[in-house]
């Protein structure tokens, strides 16, 4: 496992485990118990995922110190706002077990997050977390964010794969200092990445899987990667990362790949803000 510096000193792996459609408890600490034993030390969760107990619960099982855990959550649009975002903070920070968060996200580019924000730095110059960042902010609004704030983002998780190279975005997070973090990094398997003509060509010279082909690229780009799996022997193939390195010529293959847009989720359209403005985590 290889770490990158964030733009306050604080070290995070380049590699995570994410636990998005894993709401049941069971599953996802056996998931998360699974994930550190295999090597993860960054877990990805959120408020709106409803595993935050279950992963708090792994994490005090797994035995390994806090100190070398790197764990997020993210504020829902509900919960934004200065005052809001204060609560639903100790919320997550309750049901997690945890006295300090080492990334706290705003989830979604929609309603308070200016006020959101607000609340996110106090929290964070009182030390409750290490880093603050954003997920799903376009270059327009991160740059207007990053603007008009007193601290700005440290790192921004969007989609980032193959199919959705995000080249332009990335360079402008380069510019303000902002890490970028891949969520979908396997495209939620789509493009029938797993079995990708490809990518498998490239990895068969390799003995990796297109798998393993699509996170070695992110990672290769400095993008960190958070791969969900409930399955060990997939979570342990998607860490088996780190004994290759892709050539340029095999980088430049990939990068014909992009077709430019999401097919997941567009954040810009008023269809998607209407959608997941409607999204209720609590009464
Ligand atoms: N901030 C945001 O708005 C946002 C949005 C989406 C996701 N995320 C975060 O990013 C994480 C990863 O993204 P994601 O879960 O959407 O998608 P993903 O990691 O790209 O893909 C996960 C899917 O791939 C399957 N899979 C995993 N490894 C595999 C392998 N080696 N071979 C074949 N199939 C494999 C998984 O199935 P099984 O589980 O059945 O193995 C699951 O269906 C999430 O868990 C979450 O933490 C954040």
């Amino acid at each position: 496992m290889e770490y990158i510096e964030l733009r306050n000193g604080v070290r995070m792996p380049l590699e995570g485990f994410g636990v998005y459609q894993v709401p049941e408890a069971e599953v996802c600490k056996r998931a998360v118990l699974d994930a550190i034993d295999s090597g993860y030390r960054l877990i990805d969760t959120a408020a709106a995922y409803f595993n935050e107990e279950a992963v708090g619960k792994a994490i005090k099982e797994s035995g390994v110190p806090r100190s070398e855990l790197f764990i997020t959550t993210k504020l829902w649009i509900q919960d934004a706002g200065y005052e809001n975002a204060k609560k639903a903070f100790q919320v997550s920070i309750d049901k997690l077990g945890l006295d300090y968060i080492d990334l706290y996200l705003i989830h979604q580019p929609f309603n308070d997050y200016y006020g959101s924000w607000r609340a996110m730095e106090d929290l964070y110059k009182k030390g409750k977390i290490r880093a603050i960042g954003v997920c799903n902010f376009y270059p327009d609004r991160l740059t207007d964010l990053a603007m008009n704030s007193e601290i700005a983002p440290m790192v921004n998780q969007v989609e980032i794969h193959p199919f959705f190279q995000q080249t332009a975005a990335i360079e402008n997070m380069k510019a303000l200092g902002i890490q970028a973090e891949a969520w979908g990094p396997m495209a939620e398997g789509k493009h029938g990445i797993f079995t990708h003509p490809v990518l498998t060509g490239i990895g068969k010279k390799y003995g990796k899987t297109p798998a393993q082909v699509a996170l070695r690229w992110n990672i290769q780009r400095g993008v960190v990667v958070i791969p969900k799996s409930v399955h060990r022997e997939r979570m342990e193939e998607n860490i088996s990362i780190w004994d290759f390195s892709l050539s340029d010529d095999d980088m430049a293959e990939i990068s014909k790949l992009d077709i430019g847009h999401s097919e997941i989720i567009d954040h810009s359209s008023a269809e998607t803000a209407k959608w997941l403005n409607g999204w209720h985590i609590h009464d």
